[in-house]
């Protein structure tokens, strides 16, 4: 499936996150040198499914269970040291070893604090009905410091002096800013505490790359939260806060367009969202609720119920073409198995003139109409199918009735969580 693609490939949502990457992510990787993490941090959450064993990765690459996967932690991203030591140690627990030796992160990758969080939480607060339902990991605080260049970065753990002026000075200056009591004496002594364990795993990670790349080593950019969650590009403001498309992986890695290869976009067969935000599609009946309960649509970093709607081949096709896809692998079609009939949406109109993104002001979005197109359902178990042909027909027509669409081949297919619930076509 991806050998026509290229050396070095990416893997980008193409909805609002969920949709599955971290599994197709775990899937290729025994194909690829290297894993990436490019932007975000551990608001994601990615569930791998090994022999019914279940694992989910916040922050370390999604490739790790490959024990010849190099994994790296780009300068885009946002750093939780102690989270990413747990996630490390839950890894050696089940067997893995010392997965850390394995593990870059770059020395300009910004450290995620304590305060972010705290930050995090108070602004939704007082936001009130208008708050963006963020995980509440600290990230649009951790990314204003970096934009205002005010943040602290993984290279500031060598200079314990100039480490400690930097946080006295930002807890000062947001605990005035925010009226909150922040705590600058822990925030330093957590991160001294873990110092010496994340030493080891700092580098150049932009020059090991390129190095990497001359040697003929192939990497695979793994995308975390999606398309229409970019801070530019997704349904602004209840976006992350970070390029999580496609311009992200140059930014958040020092790679240059030319050298990505290939794009794998991940499509869910129908569509969730998790936290605040316009959602076209969305369900609130029982439809919704059935996909809700058969997908297992709960947040992986958070445990909140996902919204759930019907596939949206409006925005699909946005972010398709925005990052330059250039295959799909829909998910969880085994989820739909059981619905009576399935509705796509197909065009968006607003004062009676087509349009192509999401609406974003709260007015605009209660005058969108949708146009659907209306499929009929399937009743079999899709879990044990391995081939395209096997498919119920009505299955067959969906697909291929999204793929002309969303003008994008469908290449692979899920249908189960476990790693190898894929047909490839
Ligand atoms: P990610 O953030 O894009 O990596 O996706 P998540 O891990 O947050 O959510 C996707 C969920 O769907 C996880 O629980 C996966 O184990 C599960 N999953 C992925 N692909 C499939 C599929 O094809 N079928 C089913 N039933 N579950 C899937
Ligand atoms: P993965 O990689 C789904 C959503 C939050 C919120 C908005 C902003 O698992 O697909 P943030 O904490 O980033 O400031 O929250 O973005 N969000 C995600 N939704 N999957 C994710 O990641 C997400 N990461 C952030 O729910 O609406
Ligand atoms: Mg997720």
């Amino acid at each position: 499936m991806l050998s026509d693609l290229g050396h070095n490939v990416a893997i980008i949502g193409t909805q609002w996150g969920d949709e599955g990457k971290g599994k197709l992510v775990d899937s290729v990787s025994g194909s690829f040198d290297i894993v990436c993490r490019f932007s975000g941090g551990a608001n994601a959450g990615h569930t791998i499914v090994v022999d019914g064993k279940k694992f989910v990765f916040h922050l370390l690459p999604s490739g790790m269970l490959h024990e010849e996967t190099v994994g790296v932690i780009g300068n885009g991203t946002v750093v939780d040291l102690p989270g990413m030591l747990e996630e490390l140690k839950q890894l050696s627990d089940a067997g893995l070893g010392n997965v850390g030796e394995r593990v870059k992160i770059s020395f300009r990758a910004h450290i995620l604090l304590d305060y972010h969080k705290k930050i995090d939480q108070e602004l939704e607060k007082r936001k009130g009905d208008r708050k963006i339902g963020t995980t509440g990991r600290g990230i649009g605080p951790a990314y204003a410091d970096k934009t205002a260049r005010i943040g602290i970065r993984c290279e500031d753990l060598l200079d314990i002096e100039l480490l400690e002026e930097k946080i006295k000075q930002n807890c000062a200056f947001h605990s005035k800013n925010y009226d909150l009591e922040l705590q600058p004496a822990e925030e330093l002594e957590k991160l001294l505490s873990v110092r010496e364990q994340i030493k080891p795993l700092l580098c150049d990670t932009r020059k090991f790359l390129h190095d990497e790349m001359k040697k003929g080593k192939t990497i695979l950019f793994e995308g975390a939260q999606a398309h229409q969650l970019d801070l530019d590009h997704g349904t602004y403001p209840f976006v992350t806060s970070s390029p999580v498309s496609i311009g992200g992986i140059c930014t958040g890695l020092g790679v240059p367009p030319q050298k990505i290869d290939g794009v794998i976009g991940i499509a869910k067969a129908y569509c969730t969202r998790v936290g605040e935000g316009p959602f076209p599609t969305e369900l609130e009946d029982e439809n919704g609720e059935f996909l809700r309960k058969n997908g297992f649509e709960f947040g992986a970093t958070t445990g909140r119920p996902r919204r759930c709607g019907w596939f949206d081949a409006v925005a699909t096709k946005n972010s398709i073409e925005t990052a330059g896809i250039d295959i799909i692998n829909l998910t969880k079609l085994d989820v739909l198995s059981g619905m009576k009939e399935l509705k796509v949406a197909t065009k968006y109109i607003l004062d009676g003139k087509e349009i192509f993104n999401v609406p974003t002001t709260k007015k605009n979005f209660k005058k969108l109409e949708i146009e659907y197109k209306t499929f009929p359902g399937w009743t079999e178990d899709l879990s044990n199918i391995r081939s395209f042909d096997e498919l119920p027909e009505n299955a067959k027509t969906y697909v291929l009735a999204l793929e002309e669409m969303i003008e994008c081949p469908i290449r692979a297919i899920g249908v189960g969580a476990d790693r190898d619930a894929l047909i490839f076509r």
